[in-house]
């Protein structure tokens, strides 16, 4: 499929000489205007991805499919995104993989839940919950938007502490919402032994009541907490240096694993500290 030219009724991302990016769905007899120039959406459909065109004006212009994280940052948002550089963290850290039974809330916009609904492929399944009506619909329309109809989700529509109780065991629990310390127990009660629970909050405050929560209870070990720093660099001739601008601070995640509770003392602390480097 992805070897095949641009077609009409695609997404595509046009990128220009300065480097800025129009995410555009192709549409036969269309025309994209910018201010530098118009280009026809005829001159796209059928080339072949990563080709070069050109505007009204004769600046060329790259037009690619995007890429799942060029997708999220420009797809329209109700909540704050996880930023890429998070999300691939998440999908590794929390060990998502093609099968896998992953429950989440909130969705928000629903880039974490694309990124799941990748992971875990057409054999998995991703439950997601979400309390706001209108943040579901926006979350919807992105994965609808990104991927069609999708057969590996369920949206639930409600508090996740509300309907957790009803689902099936899952994989993984991943939580991007205000207060997962109020979830631990009713997420363990789903969550199969030796499972990974992750949880994404932007404070340390947060996160601190999160890891406290998970070290007191005896469903849990492993807890560890991190944040990724993510910083491009500028390579041109002798100019060699870190950008001046990075996204520096985006939000901390904490990973647990699920296991058996032994009877009296909480299981002993393993931190990452104590992991072979
Ligand atoms: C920061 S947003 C999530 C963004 C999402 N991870 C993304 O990447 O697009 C947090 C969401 O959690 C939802 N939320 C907060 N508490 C919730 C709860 N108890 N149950 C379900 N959803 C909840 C909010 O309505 C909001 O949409």
């Amino acid at each position: 499929m992805k070897e095949l030219p641009l077609q009409d009724g695609e997404q595509v991302l046009l990128i220009d000489q300065r480097g800025k990016r129009h995410l555009l769905f192709l549409r036969k007899s269309e025309t994209f205007h910018s201010d530098r120039g118009w280009i026809s959406h005829d001159a796209v459909i059928g080339q072949p991805e990563g080709s070069w065109v050109r505007s009204s004006m004769g600046l060329r212009h790259l037009a690619l499919r995007p890429t799942l994280a060029e997708f999220v940052l420009d797809m329209p948002r109700g909540a704050q995104v996880i930023y890429p550089k998070d999300l691939a963290m998440i999908l590794f850290w929390a060990d998502v993989y093609p099968g896998c039974r992953v429950l989440e809330a909130g969705t928000g916009s629903g880039a974490l839940t694309l990124a799941l609904l990748r992971a875990v492929g057409s054999e998995g399944r991703v439950i997601t919950f979400e309390q706001r009506d209108e943040f579901a619909r926006r979350a919807l329309a992105n994965i609808h938007m990104r991927c069609g109809e999708v057969t590996n989700l369920t949206m639930r529509l409600g508090p996740v502490e509300e309907g957790v109780g009803d689902e099936e065991p899952v994989d993984r629990v991943v939580l991007d919402l205000p207060e997962p310390w109020r979830l631990t127990q009713a997420v363990a009660r789903v969550l199969r032994p030796g499972g990974i629970f992750l949880s994404y909050v932007p404070t340390i405050i947060q996160s601190h009541q999160i890891a406290e929560a998970l070290n007191r209870e005896r469903e849990w070990a492993l807890v560890e907490t991190f944040e990724t720093l993510y910083r491009p660099w500028n390579i041109e001739g002798t100019s060699v240096r870190p950008f001046h601008r990075m996204v520096a601070h985006t939000g901390f995640i904490t990973v647990a694993r699920r296991v058996m509770p032994e009877e009296g003392a909480p299981a002993p602390r393993l931190t990452a500290s104590d992991r072979d480097e």
